[in-house]
């Protein structure tokens, strides 16, 4: 006997009619949904189900050719900016008009999962190939938007490319970009013909943009604990980034006395330990937790019979409430220094990125939530602990972001995963937004 289905979704599907807008009535394609993020699952496709597209790799190239690709035979017109964030048209209405833009991102961390970015990515080409298809009649053009470099792990630096599409990369947020080889962002721009003097080059008129849609996992537990089965986001907890480096000496493990070391990880040991003790601490459960996390280290000389002479420490702290975030940020900048003062070794703080918590638009969500509503999906409206390329674009645009449950939370794991059919409900809910939104009045 199989169980009954979890949500109205399948009822839904057999019948294959939504109403939509006291117009028509169109459904994604489910099956061409999922045929193609599998496509991109398998670039970059590692030991245990892991994917690693790190931005700028190869795999994580090929992964934008693919995209390209789908969006030609789709019969989008494409256009790729400086930096290769992806835009994808449909000017399935007035072409003057702003256009409605929905996407997300293709790069991954180090051994992530295969749903963090490609499903709102996907989600929106599904949307807006089915509504294309169906010669749904619009008031303004649909863009499909894949950004690059949504994530941090390589550069220390989030939301790269739809950071630059808002406007807001400064030549300071760049100086202490590094990746584990040392290869500056900055170079890597510059290879692109993206320099200091031409960074505003790449922001994007908000004049020609209606508003930015999301699609994503959740990538935390909430959904799945309270059955729900769409996330609408009221805002975005923006991350305080950091490096710290203790420079003390390196040593023979053997013949140096313990009295006599500057050993720099004991001194970063202290700091990690500290930065869990202060995040804990400060969380105000009702205005948002602090979370703050040491997720890359390096050590130097980093071999078994040295003292540790050199740790570079990577600190990442976020909140909900920019008051919590700062003040924990400040508490821990503080006490590495006072770390290196008691253990007479160098300290150096290399500010990455301090960013304010971002609020979602106000308008969309009640539309959101009206399409759930009317479909009789279980939704929740909640926060985003992770960060996403609409806190970028909410500046310039008024953004909303649907999330669909994750599998025990996990995520930024091989592990991650979202049911295939809240995929389908989630891009199909996307849809009905880009309609909603598209043939609003303004
Ligand atoms: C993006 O995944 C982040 O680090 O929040
Ligand atoms: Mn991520
Ligand atoms: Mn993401």
């Amino acid at each position: 006997e199989e169980s009954p289905p979890r949500s109205p979704f399948s009822k839904v599907s057999k019948a294959g009619n939504i109403f939509i807008a006291g117009t028509m009535n169109i459904t994604i394609d489910k099956e061409r949904l999922l045929h193609d993020l599998n496509a991109v699952s398998r670039i970059g496709l590692g030991d245990h189900g892991s994917v690693t597209r790190l931005v700028f790799s190869i795999k994580e190239l090929r992964s934008r050719q693919l995209l390209i690709h789908l969006m030609t035979q789709a019969g989008l017109k494409v256009h790729i900016d400086r930096i290769g964030n992806i835009f994808g048209r449909w000017n399935g209405g007035n072409p003057k008009a702003p256009a409605v833009l929905a996407g997300s991102h293709l790069d991954t961390v180090v051994q992530g999962g295969k749903f963090d970015g490609p499903v709102g990515v996907i989600g929106a080409l599904e949307a807006v190939r089915s509504l294309k298809e169906n010669k749904l009649p619009l008031s303004c053009p649909l863009e499909v938007v894949c950004f690059v470099g949504e994530e941090s792990s390589r550069f220390g630096f989030s939301t790269l490319g739809s950071s630059l599409v808002a406007g807001v990369v400064h030549i300071k947020d760049l100086a202490n970009a590094v990746d584990a080889h040392g290869t500056k962002l900055e170079d890597i721009l510059s290879s692109m013909g993206i320099y200091r003097d031409n960074l505003a080059s790449l922001k994007r008129d908000p004049a020609s943009v209606k508003a930015y849609l999301e699609l994503h996992i959740e990538q935390g537990p909430i959904l799945e604990a309270k059955n729900k089965r769409i996330g609408i986001v009221t805002s975005i907890a923006a991350p305080t980034r950091f490096k710290v480096v203790y420079t003390g000496q390196a040593d023979h493990s053997g013949t140096t006395p313990m009295e006599m070391r500057k050993d720099a990880l004991v001194a970063a040991a202290h700091l990690i330990a500290y930065i869990e003790e202060a995040s804990s601490e400060y969380s105000q459960m009702d205005k948002g937790r602090v979370v703050g996390t040491v997720g890359a280290m390096k050590i130097e000389p980093g071999v078994i019979n040295a003292v540790p002479g050199k740790a570079e420490l990577s600190v990442d702290i976020r909140s909900i409430s920019a008051g919590a975030k700062e003040r924990v940020a400040r508490l821990v900048m503080d006490r590495a220094q006072e770390i290196a003062h008691l253990r007479e070794i160098a300290v150096e703080i290399l500010p990455i990125r301090d960013e304010t918590p971002v609020p979602l638009d106000e308008g969309l969500l009640p539309l959101i939530k009206e399409i759930c509503e009317e479909k009789g999906v279980a939704y929740e409206v909640m926060p985003s602990g992770a960060g996403h390329d609409a806190m970028q674009m909410a500046k310039i645009t008024r953004a909303g972001m649907i999330f669909v449950p994750s599998k025990r939370g996990i995520s930024h794991n091989p592990m991650e995963w979202t049911d295939p059919e809240d995929i389908c409900l989630g891009a199909q809910i996307l849809l009905e937004t880009i309609v909603r939104v598209a043939n609003e009045k303004t």
